[in-house]
């Protein structure tokens, strides 16, 4: 019998605790040796008593925990949006989790919005740089308010954090048994951090002589994975396009309801969470889709080496998909809560 795995759970704001609370039902449904420990961090919280994150938050988490559980952060009470920078942004930066993976993968053709395209042709991972680029918060502004106001936000680039990233990006292919990179970038207009990229890129790349590396422009790429998905493997860009990028590749899965992330760095306890933002608007009303954040925990459970509940996991969610057991998002009518017990369900040992 394998030792318990430690899981921090954060819901945090508006759907996040519904979602959350699925993806815990169905861990649990699973039989994963879990010890689950949930933390308010919240807006809520941070209109209550000012805290975002506790005093030594961050080192407790690496400490005490084999991985983290997050929903989601943003509330319209809170508008500047300081609690979720400070544990969203700050657990990327401040725990170092360099490597932001996101997934797309279409689990069957229904949920695709492009014409004939069938769960082959999505079939590819972003590999996000998550701790620097223009997240750094480097900048100002000059004469704000004035008509002379000047504002700068700066795009850091080192030279070690876009080698790890690009290497992850290949050691993911060797590891996935997937044979291209994609390196995109904006090399043609920000030629200073583009220059890097394409240097470190190039001398990477030598290295992993089973793997084909290729370039593209991001915005040449936002049109490829519209037009013709199927042609990606894995690709690597920076923290901002990585993003954006990232919720155009949702949507060809079936919308932000069904995409899954980990926020990893190799060797210490990393973070995963769905896609999506809180979405205010549907909060309370259990009608979120729950699979991204369901999604989330097989990718967590698969990278504690809980592969066989991972697994169980990954196939109920795409039996449910071809069942039409859904929220509304994706062509279904079930509810929130009805979503997760149906793929708890397929998850539990039989009585
Ligand atoms: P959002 O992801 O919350 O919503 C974008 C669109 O997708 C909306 O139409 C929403 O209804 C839909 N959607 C998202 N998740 C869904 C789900 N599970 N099921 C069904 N539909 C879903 O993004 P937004 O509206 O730009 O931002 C809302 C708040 O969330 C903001 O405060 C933003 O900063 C925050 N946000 C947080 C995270 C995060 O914590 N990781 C990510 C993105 C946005
Ligand atoms: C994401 C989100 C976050 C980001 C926001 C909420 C800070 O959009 O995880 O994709 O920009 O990274
Ligand atoms: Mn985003």
């Amino acid at each position: 019998m394998s030792a318990k795995k430690r899981i921090a759970v954060l819901p945090g704001d508006g759907i996040g605790p519904e979602v959350i609370a699925e993806a815990v039902k169905v861990m649990e449904a699973s039989g994963a040796p879990l010890t689950l420990t949930h933390f308010d961090w919240s807006a809520e919280r941070y209109l209550r008593d000012g805290i975002t994150v506790p005093p030594d938050g961050f080192a407790m988490l690496a400490r005490d925990f084999d991985a983290i559980l997050l929903g989601a952060f943003g509330d319209p009470r809170v508008k500047s949006n300081i609690h979720a920078k400070e544990i969203l942004l700050g657990m990327r930066f401040k725990m170092d989790l360099y490597a932001n993976v996101r997934p797309v993968k279409l689990l069957d053709e229904s949920l695709c919005p492009l014409k004939n395209t069938r769960p082959q042709d999505v079939d590819f991972v972003v590999v996000r740089e998550n701790t620097e680029g223009a997240y750094v918060d480097a900048g100002g502004v000059l004469g704000q308010g004035t008509a002379d106001e000047i504002a700068t936000q700066e795009d850091v680039n080192t030279r070690k954090g876009v080698e790890r990233i690009l290497r992850y990006a290949f050691e993911l292919a060797r590891s996935s048994g997937r044979k291209r990179v994609l390196m995109a970038d904006k090399s043609n207009v920000m030629a200073y951090a583009g220059g890097l990229w394409q240097r470190v890129f190039k001398e990477v790349s030598a290295e992993y002589s089973d793997i084909a590396p290729s370039h593209m422009y991001i915005d040449a790429l936002c049109l490829a994975m519209v037009r013709e998905p199927r042609q990606f493997d894995v690709i690597v860009t920076n923290n901002m396009f990585g993003d954006i990028v990232t919720d155009l590749a949702a949507a060809l899965q079936g919308g932000l309801g069904m995409a899954a992330s980990g926020n990893i760095h190799p060797g210490r306890t990393s973070m995963f969470e769905p896609v999506h933002g809180s979405a205010p608007p549907l909060a309370g009303k259990n009608v979120a889709n729950p699979m991204g954040s369901i999604l989330t925990a097989a990718m967590m459970f698969e990278h504690l080496g809980l592969a066989t509940e991972a697994q169980k996991i990954n196939s109920a969610v795409l039996e449910a998909v071809r069942q039409k057991r859904t929220t509304q998002d994706v062509g279904g009518e079930l509810g929130t809560r009805e979503v997760g017990d149906w793929i708890a369900n397929a998850v539990s040992p039989p009585a």
